[in-house]
């Protein structure tokens, strides 16, 4: 190889290394917290929420939103990976120990797939869903405060009929990403 073409490799590698570590940074998430065998990472988008949401299960893994009590009022957001397929449900906390669907309540599923996997026992989904979606179904998510956070993941089944294996609930700062357990 000629000099003049060595040049050539060697700056479009440092094109392609810088490129690379600029795309991976815009992937990030800002704030993370982690409960047990669940993490929670987030960043705002504008007038959105990106969230990456990990669990140790082959079954389903969700987040809630701001309830009034237990489960219920809360803006939900469950999913599951088959097969290498992302499903995702925008749900909303009906009672007190159960949830359904914003669609089959009158609402609109507000919920944007980003991506996900299952790998070695542990289910990841990614996705945005907007801070104030207007529906009645979802509650505002304040991104200046603290909000009540529910993370719950279930069994090795890829259903949302299945109860969580274990859930918990959070009271996180969305902005400084502080957060301590409620129960
Ligand atoms: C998939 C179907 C689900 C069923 C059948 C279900 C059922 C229940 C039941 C019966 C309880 C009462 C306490 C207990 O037995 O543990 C409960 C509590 C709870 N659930 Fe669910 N749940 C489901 C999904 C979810 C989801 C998606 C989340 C949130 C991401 C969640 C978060 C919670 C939390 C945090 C509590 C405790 C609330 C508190 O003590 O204040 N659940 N659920």
């Amino acid at each position: 190889m000629k000099i003049g073409n060595l040049q050539k490799v060697i700056v479009g590698m440092i094109i392609l290394f810088f490129a690379t570590a600029g795309s991976l940074q815009a992937a990030g998430y800002d704030h993370e917290v982690e409960a047990k065998n669940i993490t929670f990472a987030w960043k705002v988008e504008g007038d959105s929420l990106a969230v990456k949401l990990s669990a140790e299960t082959e079954g389903w893994v969700a987040i809630g939103f701001n309830p009034v009590k237990e489960m219920k009022g809360a803006n939900l957001i469950l999913g599951y990976v088959k097969d290498g397929k992302v499903t995702l449900e925008d749900d909303f906390g009906s009672g007190e120990n159960s949830h359904k669907s914003d669609s089959k309540l009158d609402g609109t599923s507000d919920v944007t797939v980003v991506g996900g996997e299952e790998k070695d026992g542990w289910t990841t989904i990614e996705f945005t869903i907007p801070l104030d979606s207007g529906d009645k179904n979802d509650t505002k998510i304040d991104v200046n405060g603290e909000n009540t956070v529910l993370l719950a993941y279930g069994g090795g089944l890829d259903s949302f009929f299945v109860k969580h294996k274990y859930r918990t609930a959070l009271k996180v700062n969305l902005s400084t990403g502080a957060s301590h357990k409620l129960h």
